[in-house]
């Protein structure tokens, strides 16, 4: 594989060093960059970087075969990693939107059948291969505006053929797309309308059938619940982690997110590596967290898309927890996957600075997914996943231009996408 040289950096942004795999409290306020850089990728990696001035008093260990990109005026940031999706999917959900603008809210309409219930429905008709290739249309798209590394849950199906359908297809795109995917297994999205009256009798088949043959095939890497008033009670969500983990599966919640249910306290006790959502955290959470390694992660666009009142993001930040960004894609409360849009929905709406968001939809959400030793941050070692920009004043451009396009370059695993 070519080398790649990139020159005359105008800002190389999100160095840090190698043991670092999450920044924390003020530490989120500190992005380390470097003026005027060059970076040289090589062997799918990054192999040094530096000042031009250290480049010109030492060019000698340039290859012969090495492509050149003058980044004069732009930055270079490593790719941003999505640590929450539900990438995969069957058609859209427009009408529901047109619903909530006449003013039902979200639990309306899935008490309704409209919601998971209604995607559920849209995916059991669709085969392996239509979904493949929307879900590879749509990760194309999040491939230009920054993404390097993505997580897709199952949770569509609820039904074992529907489940491993989903998660088969996952697989998939993990081996053919040049971004970094992780799979979790969401089989506990909803109640579907076959267990309609008979959840335990649902929850048996996630343990007894669904989890042994996900295994059998090596389909996930996380386990998922969404912890939720008509969902999944705090207890169901610490059984079904559980078992997850004699599979094999790392738990992650969807926790707090229309009410609060426990699914931190939930994910804290079963050792998730992330919990997700957050609208309604309170301080007990953020205790539980403090003595936790979990991660908490907000989704902006899923609070920006369903009105729903702004996570405590401050308040995570300012009692010295870690905070993750990821854009939650799906056709129900996200259907952007767009990184840029989160950043800046994050910094408006939850006043938090350039430096913390960028910190937490990079070397946090890296850790989120447990892609720290491969993404994340500018770090000798690490894969070369990186965007260069189009020419722009400085880092806190990004954020502040909500809605506009402004990466120029994406290179994922040492090649030019
Ligand atoms: O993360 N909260 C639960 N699941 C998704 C929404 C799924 C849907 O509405 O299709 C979420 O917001
Ligand atoms: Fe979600």
């Amino acid at each position: 594989m070519q080398s790649i040289i990139i020159k005359n950096i105008k800002q190389l942004v999100g160095i840090q060093e190698a043991w670092t795999t999450c920044r924390k409290g003020s530490e989120m306020n500190h992005l380390q960059c470097l003026d005027n850089g060059y970076l040289i990728l090589k062997d799918e990696r990054i192999f040094d970087f530096g000042t031009m001035e250290k480049w010109h008093s030492n060019p000698s260990r340039i290859d012969a075969d090495i492509l050149e990109i003058d980044a004069t005026g732009k930055l270079v940031f490593p790719s941003y990693c999505d640590s929450h999706s539900h990438a995969v999917f069957a058609g859209s959900r427009e009408e529901e939107f047109v619903d909530r603008i006449k003013g039902l809210t979200y639990q309306q309409i899935a008490a309704k059948g409209g919601g998971i219930l209604n995607s559920a429905a849209k995916l059991a008709m669709a085969s392996e291969e239509e979904l493949y290739e929307s879900a590879w249309s749509r990760l194309q798209g999040l491939i230009k505006t920054g993404t390097g590394a993505l997580e897709i849950k199952s949770g569509y199906g609820l039904s074992l053929e529907s489940e491993l359908k989903m998660l088969r297809v996952i697989k998939k795109l993990k081996a053919d797309s040049p971004l970094t995917i992780k799979a979790t297994f969401l089989g506990a999205h909803a109640v579907p309308l076959l267990f309609k009256d008979n959840k335990e009798g649902y929850i048996n088949l996630l343990i007894n059938e669904m989890m042994p043959a996900i295994a059998n095939e090596n389909l996930a890497d996380y386990c998922d619940v969404f912890c939720e008033q008509n969902y999944f009670t705090k207890e169901e969500t610490i059984l079904i982690l559980n078992t997850g983990k004699g599979y094999g599966m790392i738990p992650k919640v969807h926790a707090e997110q229309l009410s609060h249910s426990g699914g931190i306290e939930a994910g804290v006790s079963c050792g998730a590596i992330s919990v997700d959502h957050l609208e309604y955290a309170d301080a007990n959470d953020i205790e539980l967290l403090l003595n936790s390694k979990t991660m908490p992660t907000i989704l902006p666009g899923a609070a920006f898309f369903l009105n729903l009142p702004n996570p405590p993001a401050r308040a995570f930040i300012d009692s010295g927890l870690p905070l993750a960004i990821a854009s939650d894609y799906n056709p129900g409360s996200s259907p952007s996957g767009n990184m840029n849009m989160m950043l800046s929905i994050a910094s408006i709406q939850y006043k938090m600075t350039p430096a913390e968001v960028i910190n937490a939809a990079t070397i946090n959400s890296a850790y989120a997914m447990g892609v720290s030793a491969s993404h994340g941050s500018i770090t000798r070692g690490k894969g070369a996943n990186i965007f260069i920009t189009k020419e722009i004043p400085s880092y806190s451009f990004i954020p502040y231009s909500f809605g506009v396009d402004l990466i120029e370059t994406v290179i994922l695993k040492g090649e030019v996408v």
